[in-house]
């Protein structure tokens, strides 16, 4: 796809961060913009972004969790364009991190809830409505590089995130035949708002095995800031859009960073691979996106606290790296 003029672009989480980005330059490119979020305030900002600019943008407040949310979000597009949208970008998400033998049902809840049936709410809503009324437009989904490999601290989310990388696949050779393209954008770290994820976390999903204070999340703030800035996030997933790749990984030779990050898949399949994958293990040699500075700012983050267990789960190996 390659002509954004007067497009309508449907972005969850399109109040901040990534989807914050991806709005910006999309209505740039001439889209009209509708951001759906769960946060009053996220939309609010970013709103006034818009009309500052005297740009044509909607806000929509919903959970995407919520599938009657999402009905009614997509009739009120078309009470509003007379259309469904163009293009969809389902960007919403959360994280918490800790060890995956710490992980309550409520973590994986929450996570699996919001990161995988968010998308898969907003699919089985939209993909529909778009072969219907014809439309030859695009679906780009946030994943991240975290679900293409697990990690000891990372189980909900990097499930969550597989998942919505295989479902891309599956949505990208199913809607080939109605010239409906489809991309999974997976970036590293993103100078976001992702730290306040906690903030949108249901009262009946709160029991987490995870370690949570504000200096835990200041520095994972401090973390975050040192990641890819939202302009050049909705740069990067224009240019996906237009070139109609599958994955997007959003750095310098994506199809060697990608083949690094799967070694790890590799590796676990023999005796020889175990070994190879214990020896980068211990010499620190992760083959992922992190700079110095950022494997500093985690183990700071480390330091006080993030990606552990909480205190009274003594049983937990303490040990336990990022
Ligand atoms: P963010 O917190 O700045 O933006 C996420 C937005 O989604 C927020 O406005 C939030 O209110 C909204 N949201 C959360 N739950 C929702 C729900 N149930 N219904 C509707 N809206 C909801 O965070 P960020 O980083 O921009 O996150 C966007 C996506 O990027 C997520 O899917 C995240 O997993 C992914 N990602 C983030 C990375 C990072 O380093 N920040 C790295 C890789 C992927």
């Amino acid at each position: 796809m390659k002509d954004f003029r007067d497009k309508i672009a449907f972005i969850t989480g399109g109040g901040s961060g990534a989807g914050f980005g991806q709005a910006q330059i999309l209505s740039e490119a001439g889209c009209r913009v509708v951001l759906a979020d769960i946060r009053q305030d996220h939309l609010d900002q970013a709103m006034e972004h818009f009309r500052s600019k005297g740009a044509e943008a909607k806000a929509i407040r919903m959970d995407i969790t919520n599938r009657e949310d999402y009905r009614r979000a997509a009739e009120q597009v078309e009470a509003w364009y007379g259309s469904c949208p163009d293009i969809l970008v389902l960007t919403a998400g959360v994280n918490a991190f800790g060890p995956a033998e710490a992980s309550t049902f409520e973590d994986f809840d929450w996570i699996i809830n919001v990161n995988l049936f968010g998308v898969i709410n907003g699919l089985v809503t939209f993909v529909p409505r778009m072969i219907q009324a014809g439309k030859k437009g695009h679906i780009a989904v946030t994943g991240s590089l975290g679900g293409l490999s697990g990690g000891p601290t990372t189980a909900p989310y990097s499930a969550s995130k597989a998942a919505v990388i295989n479902l891309c696949e599956s949505y990208y050779e199913a809607l080939k035949p109605y010239g409906i393209g489809v991309t999974c954008f997976c970036p590293g770290n993103m100078n976001t708002n992702i730290h306040e994820a906690t903030m949108t976390r249901p009262q009946a999903l709160m029991n987490t095995g995870y370690y949570e204070s504000a200096d835990s999340i200041e520095m994972y703030r401090r973390h975050n800031i040192l990641g890819m800035d939202i302009r050049e996030v909705g740069e990067r997933t224009k240019k996906a859009i237009e070139d109609g790749v599958v994955l997007c990984i959003p750095y310098d030779e994506p199809d060697k960073m990608c083949a690094d990050i799967l070694q790890d898949t590799v590796d676990y399949c023999t005796l020889e691979g175990l070994q190879r994958k214990a020896e980068r293990d211990a010499s620190g040699n992760k083959n992922d996106s992190k700079d110095a500075a950022e494997l500093q700012s985690l183990a700071d983050a480390r330091k006080a606290g993030f990606a552990t267990a909480k205190q009274d789960l003594s049983w937990v190996d303490s040990r336990k790296k990022l």
